[in-house]
């Protein structure tokens, strides 16, 4: 990426003078500028996971809700010249755990973002809940303040599984959570993680007859990855090999299939209709503008597409996005890295993407993806037709080698 300015310089910059360089002339030419999304983090959990890598932080005494709500209507303020005039498609409200927020702040939270930024009517508004963090009533008031959907974080409803990912919540808690989501929206996500430490394949099977059994309109499946930097790094445990992960995904796919849920992007299966159509607006190149500790923007312009990251301790965050100067650091994305981009989120997609969606996106003529989509046809990675590109099984499970034909 090509710095606008380097990171230290970029700090205390003020949004109109971003602004000015966001929109001078430049070699792209983007026709239209794709829909938009707001993320939303929260960073706080219970207790930090020795898997993950998100910025998550655990919360030490009580939550700073009053102060964070004001430091997010502060940034979000900021950050409106950046997306004037543009209607807000989706909102996913993530972390952390965002749970662990009371529902009188997130009905606060939504109501600030629908004061400042014009929703689509029916918008799309996720919260992501984890096990353990509510109570009964806890879910139908998120709904009340204006949550459409949400996203429970299960992993498993093992409690050895539980216990190896030192999580806070047992799977009695998971099941309870899942029922009264069930109860509470009309519609709602499980995510599990697979090919955790010591499971069998016939575990991972009782994993998916027991989310099964909640027929969730979505699920979310995820290979167990050990990330840099987080505690199981620095003490791997032992995980399934190789062969047993990809047999565990054939048992995924199986099973999902079975129950009537279509595998519409590489981890994400759904009934019709319930589509996550935050992450698909992701995974089409979309845009999204990021508010909240660490979160990262992706924003088009007539002649650039630009890439924003906000200060990532909580703390530090919240004081200079009080002083209206929550970005650290944007970046635009270079000519030579937009095809890349784009490829590494439309080939996760099953539906593959349109070419002409390919230069809407990213202001560059099909000639810059030709040669690679020709390479990747003869490997049987994609089919291609007159308009569409879609990946094939192949692709599918060779996602990498697909995408790093772009690179
Ligand atoms: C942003 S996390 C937050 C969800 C929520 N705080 C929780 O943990 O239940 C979203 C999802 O990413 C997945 N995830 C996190 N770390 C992972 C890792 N190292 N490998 C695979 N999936 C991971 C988990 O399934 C998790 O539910
Ligand atoms: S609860 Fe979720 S976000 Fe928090 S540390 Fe665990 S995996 Fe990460």
């Amino acid at each position: 990426m090509i710095a606008i300015g380097s990171a230290s310089m970029d700090a205390g910059t003020s949004t109109a003078d971003r602004l000015a360089r966001y929109m001078r002339p430049g070699t792209l030419s983007l026709a239209a500028l794709p829909p938009l999304s707001l993320y939303v983090h929260l960073p706080w959990c219970l207790k930090k996971c020795p898997y993950c890598d998100f910025n998550s932080h655990q919360q030490a005494d009580t939550l700073p809700e009053a102060r964070y709500l004001e430091a997010l209507r502060a940034d979000l303020e900021a950050a409106l010249p950046f997306i004037w005039g543009r209607r807000v498609h989706t909102v996913f409200i993530g972390g952390g755990t965002p749970s662990l927020f009371s529902p009188a702040a997130i009905d606060q939270l939504i109501a600030d973002l629908r004061a400042r930024l014009p929703l689509e009517p029916g918008c799309e508004i996720t919260l992501e809940a984890n096990p353990g963090t509510f109570e009964r009533e806890r879910f139908r008031a998120y709904r009340a303040a204006g949550v459409t959907r949400l996203s429970i974080g299960v992993q498993s409803f093992n409690d050895a599984k539980l216990q190896a990912l030192d999580r806070v919540h047992d799977a009695a808690q998971a099941k309870a959570a899942v029922a009264e989501a069930r109860e509470a929206f009309d519609t709602f996500n499980i995510d599990l993680m697979y090919a955790l430490p010591g499971q069998t394949l016939k575990q991972l099977h009782q994993d998916l007859g027991q989310a099964l059994a909640f027929q969730p309109p979505h699920l979310s499946v995820y290979h167990l990855t050990i990330e840099p930097n987080t505690r199981f790094a620095l003490d791997p445990p032992q995980v399934p090999d190789d062969d047993t992960a990809s047999d565990m995904l054939d048992l995924i796919i199986e099973r999902t299939a079975a129950a009537g849920l279509e595998r519409y992007e590489v981890s994400a299966f759904a009934n019709a209709g319930h589509r996550c159509a935050h992450n698909l607006n992701y995974w089409q190149y979309g845009d999204y503008l990021g508010i909240g500790a660490g979160a990262h923007s992706k924003l088009s312009f007539p002649h650039r597409v630009v890439r924003q990251i906000r200060y990532r301790d909580p703390a530090t965050y919240m004081t200079q996005a009080i002083a209206g100067t929550a970005v650290s650091q944007d970046d635009e994305v270079k000519r030579s890295e937009l095809p890349f981009e784009f490829m590494l989120n439309a080939t996760r997609l099953k539906e593959g993407f349109e070419l002409a969606r390919f230069t809407e996106r990213t202001g560059l003529p099909l000639s810059a993806i030709q040669n690679q989509l020709q390479q990747a046809k003869e490997r049987g990675l994609v089919s291609l037709d007159l308009a569409w590109v879609h990946p094939t099984a192949r692709g599918f499970d060779f996602l990498n080698d697909l995408q790093e034909l772009f690179l």
